[in-house]
């Protein structure tokens, strides 16, 4: 288990425990977490999950793919340089605390 740090727009902490190769957004999903909607269930096909990745843990993440780049030009909120689709974060041991931001909305 990892821990995830989602931090709301008025700065409120919430901290999950992830499975390995579970997503941020499957895991926020699943404890009913409000700011990730996660429409597409996880198919990098709706950018309901966006979220800013904090920027001391952005390097420790692989460069999103093609498709993820495309749907990051479709999120609700601004898109930023650390924005991510949280689908796409697959945790592991190595994002153990990781801390993202969720946007003021998603749709
Ligand atoms: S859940 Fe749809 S793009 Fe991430």
């Amino acid at each position: 288990m990892s821990a995830i740090h989602l931090i709301s727009p008025s700065g409120e902490t919430t901290t999950l425990q992830a499975h390995d190769g579970d997503s941020v957004m499957l895991t926020a999903t699943h404890a009913g977490l409000d700011g990730i909607v996660g429409e597409c269930g996880g198919s990098a096909m709706c950018a309901t999950c966006h979220v800013y990745v904090d920027e001391a843990w952005a390097d420790k993440l692989s460069a999103p793919l093609a498709n993820e780049l495309e749907m990051l030009e479709c999120t609700a909120s601004e898109r930023r340089a650390t924005s991510r689709l949280s689908c796409q974060i697959k945790m592991n041991a190595a994002l153990d605390g990781i801390v993202v931001r969720l946007p003021e909305t998603q749709q």
